[in-house]
């Protein structure tokens, strides 16, 4: 059975498409690179022994992505292929509009024409905004989403919910909290681009010494250190909630499904609190300094995740301080290898 993984190559995906390979789904991986690197197909191939299918182009070239349909039995899709800075789309959001939507969209169209069923959407615990009381569960009333990307991931949910219900189609709307660490292998991780804006990434290129100082973005914060709190995932663990995923709607006898899931270990971590985890797992300072608060950031979001416990038969399993060390050696082999 062929998955389409649109996006494979990048942080999230590389690490789905190991899970999915090691549950013996055949891979067909789109990615145009804009966010990825080639040489994790690579290391996908050193895990487990077999090279997925790899073709790489813009989801917006829809003629590149129909000869993908005419020369695979494709099952399903899981679809990450989207861009995600935050910041960047406050600057450039007709281009996040035109390409999270449109790729979106040609995925779909194939799907209708083909029909085929089983799609799994990348979402993320933005589209809730600032949620009125925690933890978040998934009928926490969606709220004004607060940036451009975010709204690509409340309009992106939209459009699957539309063609669930028009097309009767089995779909999975999944939400994500942080992902954070990287494969236990050291072979994948995640690769930010310049300099990073999230937590983790940047907390251990300044474990590293490529960044001077972590910017702790504000303690004034009405939560117990003042720092504000994030529910950070594993993202071996959210590679495996996808399997769950999908296996559910390929094993479903309904034509139609539309699931939503948060994902997230259900458990908030303060910004101090992930410095401190980290110096500890790795043994190492990160020296830090307090600045004003991020504009556009939340005070707090951390998930219930306990549908997904109980109709995937899925949860977080690992600590924070088991997935910071994971990025820690990821960060080790990324100096090694470019020396
Ligand atoms: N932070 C710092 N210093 C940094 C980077 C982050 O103090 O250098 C703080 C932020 O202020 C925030 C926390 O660390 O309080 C987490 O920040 P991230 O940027 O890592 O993550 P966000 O929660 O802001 O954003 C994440 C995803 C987005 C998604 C959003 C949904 O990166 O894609 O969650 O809330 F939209």
């Amino acid at each position: 059975m062929s998955i389409l993984v649109t996006g494979g190559l990048g942080y999230i995906g590389s690490h789905t498409v190991v899970e999915l390979i090691n549950h013996n789904f055949e891979v067909v991986i789109v990615d145009d690179l804009s966010n990825s690197e080639k040489f994790i197909l690579n290391n996908i191939e050193e895990i487990t022994g077999k090279r997925p299918i790899f073709y790489p182009f813009d989801l917006k070239r829809k003629e590149l992505l129909s000869q993908v349909f005419e020369a695979h039995i494709i099952s399903g899709c899981i679809h990450f292929a989207a861009s995600k800075a935050v910041g960047e789309s406050m600057i450039k959001p007709l281009d996040y509009y035109e390409n999270n939507l449109f790729s979106l969209i040609n995925v779909l169209q194939e799907f209708r024409k083909r029909d085929i069923s089983n799609f799994i959407f990348s979402s993320s615990c933005t589209v809730y905004g600032q949620a009125d009381k925690m933890p978040i569960d998934e009928n926490t009333p969606l709220k004004e989403a607060e940036s451009s990307y975010g709204k690509t991931k409340q309009m992106g949910e939209d459009i699957l919910k539309d063609f669930s219900r028009a097309y009767q189609k089995r779909v999975s709307l999944l939400r994500y909290f942080n992902p954070i660490g990287a494969h236990p292998t050291a072979l994948l991780g995640e690769l930010p681009s310049g300099i990073p804006n999230n937590l983790v990434p940047y907390v251990t290129q300044t474990a590293a010494g490529i960044r001077e100082k972590l910017s702790i973005w504000g303690d004034d914060y009405p939560t117990e250190d003042g720092t504000a709190v994030r529910d950070y995932i594993y993202v071996v663990d959210l590679a495996k909630a996808h399997v769950a995923a999908l296996k559910k709607l390929i094993n479903s006898e309904e034509q139609k499904v539309l699931d939503i899931y948060n994902l997230g270990t259900g458990k908030g971590s303060s910004v101090l609190e992930v410095v401190k985890a980290f110096e500890l797992a790795n043994n190492i300072k990160v020296p830090y300094q307090i600045c004003p608060r991020r504009e556009g950031d939340i005070t707090v979001a951390y998930a219930n995740a306990d549908k997904a416990e109980k109709e995937l038969g899925w949860k977080s399993e690992t600590s924070l301080e088991e997935a910071l060390r994971t990025t820690w050696e990821w960060q080790k082999y990324l100096k090694e290898k470019s020396q």
